[in-house]
C-alpha cells in the first residue's frame, strides 16, 4: 500500500531532499534514464533526478508520433534553458505499427505500454547500461489501475509485475505518494516556471487516449489540429484540463452545398483539483461557439463539434 502525502501536509523542500537522498541511495554510483514527456509529472521527476544524479541521469523525449503539435522541440528547448539536455528519440514507427488494427481502449494502452517499456526503452537501457528508469507515476495513476478503471501506462508493481523481470531494469517512482496538486507544489519548489508546473495534465498514451477506435496517422493529424485549437481557445479559462476527442462514428454534414459524411469532435473541459473527480467547466456559450467555429474552419473533414457535460464519475477525464 502506498501511503498518500496529501497536498495540505506536504512540505516541498523536505520532500525534495528526502527523495534526492532516496534516488542517490538506490542508484549508488550507477546511471539512470528518464523519459520526459513535457507533462507536469515527468517534468518534476526530471528536475528531481538531475538534482540527485546530475550528469548520471540521461533524459530522453520519446517521439512516439502521438504527441501534440511542436511538443518535442518545445520541451527540449525549455529544459535546455534550465540546464538539462534532452535527447529526442524517434520511435514513431514502433508505436504506430504496434497500434495498427487495435480498437479496444485497454488493448491500445497495453500496446503503448509494451512498446514503450519493452522495445523502445528496453533498447535504450541496454545500450546505455543504465539500471534504472526514473518515472513520474502518481497516486491517481495507481488508484485507477488497481481499481480496474483504466490500466495507466506506468503502473506495474501494484499489479504484481516486477519491471526487473519483465523489462530488465528497475523503476524509481519518487512522486508515487502525491496527487497532481502536490506534484505542482514540488515543481514550484524545484524552480519549474509557472507555465510548466501549472500546465494542464496530458496523459502518457498522449493523443491515442483521444481517438476512439483505431489510431492512424490520418486520425492523429485531425486530433492534433483540434487539440492545438482547443488548447489555444481555452487556455485562459483556468480549467484543470481540456481536450479534443475524435469519435469513430461519422455523421452526415455538408460542405459547399454537397453531402459530407464527416468526423465528429467532442470537446471536454474539466474543473478538478486532483483528477479523482471532475465537473465540466461552465464555459460561456460564446467561447464554445468560437472554438467550434475555428475547428470546423481549420480541421478538414470535421462536420460536428459537441461539448461533454457529464461529470466524472461516471465519465472519466480522457475518453479512452
Ligand atoms: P481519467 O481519464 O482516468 O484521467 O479520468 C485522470 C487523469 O490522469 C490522466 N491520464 C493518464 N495519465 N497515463 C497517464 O500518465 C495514462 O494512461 C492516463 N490516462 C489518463 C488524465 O489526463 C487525467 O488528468
Amino acid at each position: 500500500m502506498v501511503k498518500e502525502i496529501p497536498s495540505e501536509s506536504l512540505n516541498p523542500d523536505e520532500f525534495i531532499s528526502e527523495k534526492v537522498n532516496d534516488i542517490r541511495k538506490t542508484v549508488l554510483d550507477g546511471t539512470a534514464i528518464n523519459a520526459l514527456s513535457g507533462g507536469v509529472d515527468s517534468s518534476v521527476v526530471t528536475l528531481l533526478g538531475h538534482r540527485a544524479l546530475g550528469a548520471r541521469l540521461r533524459t530522453v523525449f520519446i517521439q512516439n508520433g502521438l504527441m501534440r503539435e511542436g511538443e518535442p522541440q518545445k520541451v527540449a528547448s525549455f529544459f535546455k534553458d534550465l540546464g538539462v539536455k534532452v535527447e529526442i528519440i524517434d520511435a514513431e514507427e514502433d508505436f504506430l505499427s504496434a497500434l495498427k488494427g487495435i480498437t479496444d481502449p485497454e488493448e491500445k494502452r497495453e500496446a503503448i505500454t509494451q512498446t514503450f517499456y519493452k522495445e523502445v526503452f528496453g533498447k535504450l537501457v541496454r545500450e546505455s547500461k543504465a539500471r534504472f528508469l526514473l518515472q513520474g507515476t502518481i497516486l491517481t495513476d495507481v488508484d485507477e489501475t488497481v481499481a480496474g478503471i483504466k490500466r495507466q501506462h506506468n503502473v506495474f508493481e501494484q499489479l504484481g509485475i516486477d519491471p526487473l523481470k519483465a523489462f530488465g531494469y528497475g523503476i524509481i517512482e519518487p512522486l508515487i505518494q502525491l496527487r497532481k496538486d502536490g506534484v505542482r507544489k514540488v515543481g514550484k519548489a524545484l524552480g519549474l516556471t509557472d507555465e510548466y508546473y501549472n500546465r494542464i495534465p496530458f496523459p502518457g498514451p498522449a493523443l491515442a487516449a483521444r481517438i476512439i477506435g483505431e489510431v492512424t496517422r490520418d486520425k492523429l493529424d485531425i486530433v492534433r489540429k483540434a487539440t492545438w485549437i482547443t488548447e489555444k481557445n481555452l487556455s485562459e479559462t483556468g480549467a484543470f484540463q481540456y481536450m479534443a476527442i475524435l469519435h469513430e462514428d461519422r455523421v452526415t454534414g455538408m460542405h459547399n452545398g454537397k453531402r459530407d459524411f464527416g468526423h465528429q469532435i467532442e470537446i471536454r473541459c474539466w474543473d478538478s483539483v486532483d483528477a479523482r473527480t471532475a465537473a465540466p467547466t461552465n464555459l460561456p456559450y460564446d467561447t464554445l461557439t468560437g472554438l467550434a467555429g475555428e475547428i470546423l474552419e481549420k480541421v478538414p473533414g470535421v462536420v460536428s463539434v459537441t461539448y461533454n457535460v457529464a461529470p466524472k464519475p461516471p465519465s472519466t477525464i480522457e475518453a479512452v
